[in-house]
């Protein structure tokens, strides 16, 4: 892979740190307030007499997201602020790719360079800990150095054009329910072993400029003023000299805010004067409750981001300039969206089906036709264009081949008003009061009386609904039906969509929604053979599984989705995605269905600890639906002879090596997995852990040597008594596989 790790050229550290004084010294109490918290939506104050510009932000992570008026959440309704949409991030992850990370970043970063931005508040890293979490899609992986692994190259790709990554939401923001005031309780072996790996590596190995402190509590106190996560975790013990920028509203107390090290304050009303780190913390510094050197701190923080993007400083005149909607930019999305998708059955080698043969096809399930881009919260795109699935495979087939779509199931309409942003409205309870202070209403047993009638109404309301909405869905599935026994084939087209996989809400359950699994279980009954592909950000329920032959997962893949799709479907692709996470069988088998399901306001405790996703399966020896790193091809793989060679030094470097063999007709792509199993560890641990990977591409008949080295790092444990990753002395296994639970190679090896 080609990842240039390019030296900054803004000098040496010594010379920025006594340039950054210069300007420091020329800065009033004013301008120096003004540079740390936000004077639109999306951008700081700026301070023209000394050339400082503001620092202009926008989501991320799936394109660069739409003008915004400066004060109001309104897009300005440009027609020039349409962009590329990328894979989301639950997709990249799903295709195992680092170079394809890297690339991803580098459209992100070009896209908002040519847009004229400066952070891009991207990539979302946090650790998909519960399937119902509502933005699990926009996140990478339920395991800690998969994400690690590919947020590093992501950033990088990023920041190549001179725009600055802001990894989110720092740190174990684990829930969108209560999301403002959530508790999440953690202890500490959970936290850095799981929970913050990914964040250093992408601070330390990333070189991510700015970092964004999420919305929850950790432990009692809100991230934007934790102490303990901002001062000694990521200043003092990673040596991070970046910029943290709060998420939106996410700071609530002035002073203690002000004390710890984050340095800008953004938020969603248009009240910036007011803010905690505008006029509050001028008059306590006036009054001298708190130091100066604190907004110094801040400001020098901000200053060598901006000198490290070429925003000041001489070398201003290089700044890249970017640009949006290249061709190339697609040509990296349509890849990824390649790799993207993950084959989880395929019985009978259904797929791919032979383009020369079909002569009419049934095509069923909204999402078929539906646009997703818009939708998910801040994580909303306004594309160039989006391919749906239908567009896809019409477009791949051509005019001969007789396709009928028919929709199968009721999805109400959406109509998407801009009167009122659901992101201004996702606060806005808070607004007018100290966002952090909001009590809770005490509730009368009046109030209660009210609110129990509300639900009751409420109750009979849905109910009605559901019957209207269950009429419809017989109509359209008996349409459907009738469309399936005709065609030669059955494409269906369901999953999800941002209504469920979305900012500021949990998914109540892991079921398929609008009556899905019921027109599933019926169309198999008319066509056994029935293609059934979803799109979708988080994993679902398939209580049908058995009987299904072949099912196709897409995450929300970008603007490509429908071509990679038909691509797929028809063989000209390969499929080589993974899963990046678990798809239990069903939600209860979870552990966090046991404790800590997201979607319960005030304190969610991680008393699952390490073991949740395959760590729990594993440990409970319970069978997934489709295990973690589970993902089928067209052509089949074989592992044949692991050699390791343990470093004389220390015994604590390992380097591994084996073969994999395509045996099958097609060309093809297999991600082989390193799991370590420790055999008899001192303290608990997991089974065995994801340590290492590698996708590699292969023609028929070809086979591939990987060579991979594993570092005592990733035999070691978090020991909160030392405060340090230690690898025991002892066996460890070395498991070599296809799948978490697919393991084709095994070896033993001791560390001393
Ligand atoms: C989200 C962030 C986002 C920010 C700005 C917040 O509500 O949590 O992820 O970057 O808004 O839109």
């Amino acid at each position: 892979m080609i990842i240039k790790n390019k030296k900054n050229n803004v000098g040496t550290d010594k010379k920025l740190a006594s340039q950054i004084e210069k300007i420091l010294k020329k800065l009033t109490l004013e301008e120096k307030i003004s540079m740390i918290h936000a004077a639109g939506l999306f951008r700081t104050g700026a301070v023209e007499r000394l050339d400082i510009p503001s620092l202009k932000c926008s989501d991320g992570p799936m394109g660069v997201r739409c003008e915004f008026h400066n004060e109001r959440w309104i897009p300005i309704g440009n027609h020039d602020d349409l962009v590329t949409y990328l894979p989301s991030n639950s997709a990249l992850a799903s295709s195992w790719n680092e170079e394809l990370a890297y690339q991803s970043g580098k459209v992100l970063g070009e896209e908002a360079r040519g847009r004229g931005k400066d952070v891009i508040l991207a990539p979302g890293i946090n650790i998909k800990r519960d399937p119902l979490c509502g933005r699990n899609f926009e996140y990478m992986s339920e395991d800690p150095k998969l994400t690690a692994t590919l947020a590093v190259p992501f950033i990088k790709g990023v920041q190549e054009n001179d725009v600055a990554a802001c990894v989110k939401h720092f740190a174990c923001n684990v829930q969108e329910t209560d999301r403002l005031m959530v508790d999440t309780i953690v202890d500490e072996r959970t936290l850095y072993e799981i929970y913050l790996p990914a964040f250093r590596a992408a601070v330390q190995e990333g070189g991510s400029y700015s970092l964004m402190g999420a919305y929850n509590k950790i432990n009692g106190t809100h991230c934007c003023e934790n102490k303990r996560l901002l001062d000694s975790i990521l200043r003092k013990e990673w040596g991070y000299d970046g910029t943290v920028i709060s998420d939106w509203g996410a700071i609530h107390k002035t002073k203690e805010a002000a004390a710890v090290t984050i340095d800008v304050e953004m938020s969603v009303f248009p009240d910036f004067d007011d803010y905690k780190f505008a006029n509050p913390l001028k008059e306590a510094i006036e009054k001298g409750e708190v130091p100066i050197s604190v907004v110094d701190g801040k400001v020098r923080n901000i200053l060598r981001m901006m000198f490290r993007l070429k925003m000041i400083g001489k070398y201003k005149n290089m700044r890249k300039t970017g640009t949006y909607n290249a061709p190339a930019h697609r040509e990296i999305v349509l890849k990824t969206a390649e790799e993207s998708m993950i084959l989880l059955k395929n019985d009978n080698n259904k797929l791919p089906l032979d383009k020369k043969k079909v002569k009419k096809i049934a095509v069923i399930g909204r999402n078929a036709v539906k646009i997703h881009s818009d939708g998910g919260g801040s994580a909303e795109i306004k594309a160039l264009y989006e391919i749906s699935p239908l567009m896809g495979i019409k477009t791949y087939l051509g005019g001969n081949v007789d396709i009928i779509y028919a929709p199968g199931y009721y999805v109400p309409e959406d109509p998407k008003t801009f009167e009122h942003n659901w992101q201004e409205k996702s606060l806005d309870e808070l607004e007018g009061t100290d966002i952090g202070m909001a009590v809770r209403k005490e509730e009368t047993p009046d109030d209660i009386e009210a609110t129990k009638k509300e639900e009751m109404k409420l109750k009979e309301e849905q109910e009605k609904e559901r019957e209207l909405v269950h009429e419809k869905n017989r109509k359209l599935l008996a349409e459907a039906a009738a469309a399936a026994k005709e065609a030669d084939e059955v494409i269906f087209v369901g999953g999800l969509n941002h209504n469920f996989d979305s900012e500021g809400i949990d998914r109540q359950n892991m079921e398929l929604p609008y009556e899905q699994d019921l027109l599933i279980e019926e169309l198999l009954r008319v066509r056994k053979d029935m293609i059934i592909t979803f799109i979708g950000g988080s994993p679902v329920e398939m209580p049908w599984r058995g009987k299904a032959e072949t099912i196709l997962w897409s995450y929300y893949a970008g603007m490509e989705t429908g071509n990679a799709l038909a691509k797929i479907i028809f063989g000209e692709v390969n499929p080589s995605g993974k899963l990046a996470e678990t798809f239990p069988a069903k939600y209860e088998d979870c552990a966090t269905a046991r404790n800590g399901q997201s979607g319960i306001p005030g304190k969610i405790t991680l008393s699952e600890g390490l073991y949740y996703g395959y760590r729990y399966f594993d440990r409970e020896r319970i069978a997934p639906a489709f295990c973690f790193g589970h993902g089928l091809s067209y052509t089949n793989f074989v592992y044949s002879n692991l050699v390791m060679k343990q470093e004389k030094e220390g015994n604590k470097i390992v380097k591994i090596s084996f073969n994999v063999k395509n045996t099958g007709k097609r060309a093809g792509a297999e991600v082989a997995q390193v799991y370590i199993a420790p055999i008899s560890p001192k303290v608990g641990r997991p089974v065995k852990e994801l340590k290492a990977y590698q996708k590699i591409n292969l023609q028929p008949g070809k086979t591939g040597k990987i060579t991979l080295t594993l570092i005592a790092k990733d035999f070691a444990y978090f020991d909160v008594d030392l405060h340090d990753f230690i690898a025991d002395a002892g066996d460890y296994e070395i498991l070599v596989g296809s799948s978490c639970q697919d393991i084709r190679l095994k070896g033993l090896c001791t560390l001393s």
